[in-house]
Protein backbone atom coordinates (compact mmCIF):
# COMPACT_ATOMS: atom_id res chain seq x y z
CA UNK A 1 0.00 0.00 0.00
CA UNK A 2 1.20 3.44 -0.88
CA UNK A 3 2.02 5.72 1.60
CA UNK A 4 0.38 9.15 1.12
CA UNK A 5 1.12 12.66 1.76
CA UNK A 6 -0.84 15.94 1.66
CA UNK A 7 1.18 18.82 1.50
CA UNK A 8 0.42 21.98 2.69
CA UNK A 9 1.57 25.60 2.19
CA UNK A 10 4.86 25.99 1.42
CA UNK A 11 5.10 22.01 0.92
CA UNK A 12 3.35 21.59 -2.73
CA UNK A 13 6.18 19.83 -4.33
CA UNK A 14 8.60 17.19 -2.82
CA UNK A 15 11.85 18.24 -4.41
CA UNK A 16 14.44 15.27 -4.95
CA UNK A 17 11.64 12.88 -5.41
CA UNK A 18 10.97 11.62 -8.50
CA UNK A 19 7.13 11.50 -9.27
CA UNK A 20 4.85 11.06 -12.18
CA UNK A 21 1.51 13.48 -12.06
CA UNK A 22 -1.69 11.39 -12.06
CA UNK A 23 -5.19 12.32 -12.34
CA UNK A 24 -7.74 10.29 -10.12
CA UNK A 25 -11.86 10.60 -10.98
CA UNK A 26 -13.61 10.47 -7.49
CA UNK A 27 -17.45 11.36 -7.29
CA UNK A 28 -16.76 14.69 -5.73
CA UNK A 29 -14.18 15.68 -8.29
CA UNK A 30 -10.99 14.81 -9.61
CA UNK A 31 -8.02 14.88 -7.99
CA UNK A 32 -4.10 15.49 -9.05
CA UNK A 33 -1.65 13.20 -7.12
CA UNK A 34 1.78 12.81 -8.16
CA UNK A 35 2.93 8.69 -7.36
CA UNK A 36 6.35 7.94 -7.43
CA UNK A 37 9.13 5.83 -4.65
CA UNK A 38 11.09 7.39 -2.08
CA UNK A 39 13.01 5.24 0.52
CA UNK A 40 12.20 2.57 -0.79
CA UNK A 41 8.50 3.02 -0.45
CA UNK A 42 5.53 3.33 -3.17
CA UNK A 43 4.14 6.95 -2.50
CA UNK A 44 1.26 9.53 -3.34
CA UNK A 45 2.15 13.16 -3.27
CA UNK A 46 -1.45 15.38 -2.86
CA UNK A 47 -0.96 18.78 -2.85
CA UNK A 48 -4.20 20.02 -0.89
CA UNK A 49 -3.62 23.68 -2.44
CA UNK A 50 -2.75 22.21 -5.73
CA UNK A 51 0.64 22.18 -7.40
CA UNK A 52 0.96 25.99 -7.82
CA UNK A 53 -0.72 26.57 -4.48
CA UNK A 54 -3.93 28.41 -5.93
CA UNK A 55 -6.44 27.23 -3.75
CA UNK A 56 -7.42 29.05 -0.52
CA UNK A 57 -7.85 26.40 2.52
CA UNK A 58 -11.86 27.25 1.99
CA UNK A 59 -11.93 26.27 -1.73
CA UNK A 60 -9.92 22.92 -1.45
CA UNK A 61 -12.10 19.81 -2.08
CA UNK A 62 -11.11 17.47 0.93
CA UNK A 63 -13.98 15.29 0.31
CA UNK A 64 -12.19 14.36 -3.27
CA UNK A 65 -8.84 14.39 -1.60
CA UNK A 66 -9.63 11.75 0.89
CA UNK A 67 -11.72 9.39 -1.38
CA UNK A 68 -9.30 9.65 -4.20
CA UNK A 69 -6.32 8.68 -1.20
CA UNK A 70 -8.67 6.03 -0.28
CA UNK A 71 -8.94 4.51 -3.57
CA UNK A 72 -5.56 4.58 -4.44
CA UNK A 73 -4.93 2.67 -0.91
CA UNK A 74 -3.10 5.14 1.00
CA UNK A 75 -2.08 3.87 4.46
CA UNK A 76 -0.89 5.81 6.25
CA UNK A 77 -1.39 8.95 5.43
CA UNK A 78 0.47 12.20 6.87
CA UNK A 79 -0.85 15.33 5.97
CA UNK A 80 1.59 18.57 6.51
CA UNK A 81 -0.09 21.97 7.71
CA UNK A 82 1.17 25.15 8.68
CA UNK A 83 0.18 26.31 11.96
CA UNK A 84 0.08 29.98 14.15
CA UNK A 85 1.51 29.04 17.41
CA UNK A 86 -1.18 29.91 20.01
CA UNK A 87 1.32 28.76 22.88
CA UNK A 88 4.51 30.57 23.66
CA UNK A 89 6.90 27.92 23.90
CA UNK A 90 6.09 26.27 20.35
CA UNK A 91 8.26 28.21 18.38
CA UNK A 92 8.10 29.36 14.81
CA UNK A 93 9.90 26.46 13.32
CA UNK A 94 8.96 23.86 16.09
CA UNK A 95 6.96 20.47 14.98
CA UNK A 96 3.47 19.98 16.63
CA UNK A 97 1.48 17.13 15.96
CA UNK A 98 -2.27 17.39 17.25
CA UNK A 99 -4.22 14.80 19.03
CA UNK A 100 -7.50 16.91 19.40
CA UNK A 101 -8.98 19.39 16.86
CA UNK A 102 -10.86 22.24 17.72
CA UNK A 103 -13.38 22.69 14.60
CA UNK A 104 -14.02 26.21 13.85
CA UNK A 105 -15.10 26.11 9.88
CA UNK A 106 -18.48 27.53 9.09
CA UNK A 107 -18.91 26.12 5.18
CA UNK A 108 -17.40 22.81 4.69
CA UNK A 109 -19.10 19.73 3.64
CA UNK A 110 -17.80 17.31 6.62
CA UNK A 111 -19.02 14.08 5.56
CA UNK A 112 -18.86 11.31 2.71
CA UNK A 113 -21.70 10.06 3.38
CA UNK A 114 -24.01 12.53 2.12
CA UNK A 115 -25.75 10.95 -0.42
CA UNK A 116 -29.63 10.88 -0.27
CA UNK A 117 -30.15 7.76 1.24
CA UNK A 118 -26.52 7.14 2.44
CA UNK A 119 -26.30 4.96 5.34
CA UNK A 120 -26.12 7.64 8.54
CA UNK A 121 -23.32 7.13 9.77
CA UNK A 122 -21.69 8.94 13.49
CA UNK A 123 -17.90 8.80 13.07
CA UNK A 124 -15.79 8.14 16.18
CA UNK A 125 -13.47 10.79 16.66
CA UNK A 126 -12.07 10.19 20.43
CA UNK A 127 -8.65 9.57 18.79
CA UNK A 128 -9.00 11.66 15.18
CA UNK A 129 -5.27 11.26 14.76
CA UNK A 130 -3.19 8.25 14.23
CA UNK A 131 -1.76 7.05 18.06
CA UNK A 132 0.63 5.06 16.39
CA UNK A 133 1.76 7.00 13.31
CA UNK A 134 2.20 10.17 15.48
CA UNK A 135 4.99 8.52 17.51
CA UNK A 136 6.24 6.58 14.49
CA UNK A 137 6.64 10.22 13.55
CA UNK A 138 7.72 11.62 16.60
CA UNK A 139 10.63 9.30 16.84
CA UNK A 140 12.12 10.24 13.69
CA UNK A 141 11.82 14.16 15.10
CA UNK A 142 13.61 13.09 18.22
CA UNK A 143 16.35 11.02 16.03
CA UNK A 144 16.86 14.07 13.75
CA UNK A 145 17.16 16.03 17.22
CA UNK A 146 13.84 18.42 15.77
CA UNK A 147 12.06 19.98 18.55
CA UNK A 148 8.51 18.23 18.07
CA UNK A 149 5.49 19.35 20.80
CA UNK A 150 2.92 16.34 20.82
CA UNK A 151 -0.63 16.33 22.02
CA UNK A 152 -1.21 19.38 20.84
CA UNK A 153 -4.67 20.62 20.06
CA UNK A 154 -5.27 22.47 16.80
CA UNK A 155 -8.05 25.07 16.16
CA UNK A 156 -8.79 25.09 12.15
CA UNK A 157 -10.67 28.15 11.09
CA UNK A 158 -12.73 28.39 7.96
CA UNK A 159 -9.71 31.73 6.59
CA UNK A 160 -8.92 32.61 4.59
CA UNK A 161 -8.33 35.44 6.83
CA UNK A 162 -5.89 35.41 9.31
CA UNK A 163 -7.61 35.45 13.20
CA UNK A 164 -7.95 38.59 15.46
CA UNK A 165 -6.09 38.83 18.57
CA UNK A 166 -9.34 38.04 20.16
CA UNK A 167 -10.29 35.19 18.55
CA UNK A 168 -6.92 33.90 19.74
CA UNK A 169 -7.22 35.21 22.90
CA UNK A 170 -10.51 32.49 22.87
CA UNK A 171 -8.53 29.88 21.29
CA UNK A 172 -6.35 29.86 24.04
CA UNK A 173 -8.73 29.58 26.69
CA UNK A 174 -11.17 26.84 25.08
CA UNK A 175 -7.44 24.44 25.44
CA UNK A 176 -6.41 25.35 21.77
CA UNK A 177 -2.44 25.30 21.15
CA UNK A 178 -2.06 25.90 17.36
CA UNK A 179 -4.15 27.23 14.58
CA UNK A 180 -4.65 26.46 10.77
CA UNK A 181 -6.98 26.70 8.61
CA UNK A 182 -7.07 23.24 6.00
CA UNK A 183 -6.89 20.27 9.18
CA UNK A 184 -10.44 19.92 9.36
CA UNK A 185 -12.71 18.59 7.25
CA UNK A 186 -9.77 16.81 6.24
CA UNK A 187 -9.02 14.62 9.39
CA UNK A 188 -12.86 13.84 10.09
CA UNK A 189 -13.24 12.75 6.32
CA UNK A 190 -9.66 10.37 6.78
CA UNK A 191 -11.65 9.04 9.97
CA UNK A 192 -14.68 7.97 7.63
CA UNK A 193 -12.47 6.46 5.19
CA UNK A 194 -10.47 4.42 7.79
CA UNK A 195 -7.46 6.22 6.74
CA UNK A 196 -4.50 6.47 9.57
CA UNK A 197 -3.74 9.77 9.39
CA UNK A 198 -1.49 11.94 11.49
CA UNK A 199 -0.43 15.81 10.88
CA UNK A 200 2.45 17.00 11.03
CA UNK A 201 2.33 20.63 12.10
CA UNK A 202 5.05 23.52 10.88
CA UNK A 203 4.36 26.71 13.25
CA UNK A 204 5.70 29.24 10.87
CA UNK A 205 4.67 31.84 12.99
CA UNK A 206 3.14 33.17 16.44
CA UNK A 207 -0.98 33.56 16.38
CA UNK A 208 -2.34 36.98 15.81
CA UNK A 209 -1.53 39.22 18.82
CA UNK A 210 1.44 36.73 20.02
CA UNK A 211 3.69 38.34 18.33
CA UNK A 212 3.51 42.07 17.84
CA UNK A 213 4.20 42.04 14.46
CA UNK A 214 0.85 41.67 11.54
CA UNK A 215 1.05 38.77 10.25
CA UNK A 216 1.51 37.95 6.45
CA UNK A 217 1.55 35.35 4.09
CA UNK A 218 5.31 35.56 3.28
CA UNK A 219 6.02 35.37 6.85
CA UNK A 220 4.68 31.98 6.82
CA UNK A 221 5.80 30.83 2.87
CA UNK A 222 9.35 31.95 4.20
CA UNK A 223 9.86 29.84 7.23
CA UNK A 224 8.38 27.52 5.37
CA UNK A 225 11.09 27.61 2.74
CA UNK A 226 13.44 27.49 6.18
CA UNK A 227 11.74 24.72 7.37
CA UNK A 228 11.38 22.52 4.38
CA UNK A 229 15.43 20.37 4.06
CA UNK A 230 14.37 19.22 7.97
CA UNK A 231 10.70 18.60 6.99
CA UNK A 232 11.62 16.46 4.01
CA UNK A 233 14.54 14.53 6.04
CA UNK A 234 11.88 13.70 8.74
CA UNK A 235 9.05 12.31 6.02
CA UNK A 236 11.90 10.19 3.98
CA UNK A 237 12.78 8.91 7.15
CA UNK A 238 9.38 8.28 8.81
CA UNK A 239 8.57 6.67 5.28
CA UNK A 240 11.40 4.21 5.69
CA UNK A 241 10.44 3.37 8.79
CA UNK A 242 6.68 2.01 7.70
CA UNK A 243 6.47 -1.41 7.36
CA UNK A 244 4.26 -1.59 4.02
CA UNK A 245 3.70 -4.89 5.49
CA UNK A 246 1.75 -3.84 8.66
CA UNK A 247 0.85 -0.52 8.09
CA UNK A 248 0.37 2.06 10.58
N1 LIG B 1 -3.46 31.30 11.39
C1 LIG B 1 -4.12 30.47 10.55
N2 LIG B 1 -3.50 29.70 9.66
C2 LIG B 1 -2.16 29.75 9.63
C3 LIG B 1 -1.42 30.57 10.47
C4 LIG B 1 -2.10 31.39 11.40
O1 LIG B 1 -1.51 32.15 12.19
N3 LIG B 1 -0.10 30.38 10.16
C5 LIG B 1 -0.07 29.45 9.17
N4 LIG B 1 -1.31 29.07 8.83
Amino acid sequence: MPIGFIGGTGLSQLPGVELEGEIVPTRFGEVAVQRGRWAGQEIVFLPRHGSDERLAAHQINYQANITALKSLECSPVIAINAVGAIREDIEPGHLALPNQFLDFTRSRPQTLFDQPGSEVVYIDVTEPYSPRLRRLIAEQAWELGLVVHQDVVYVCTEGPRFETPAEIRMFATLGGDVVGMTGVPEVVLACEAQIAYASLCVATNYAAGISSQPLTAEEVHELMDQCRPDLLRLLEAVVAQVDPSAPV
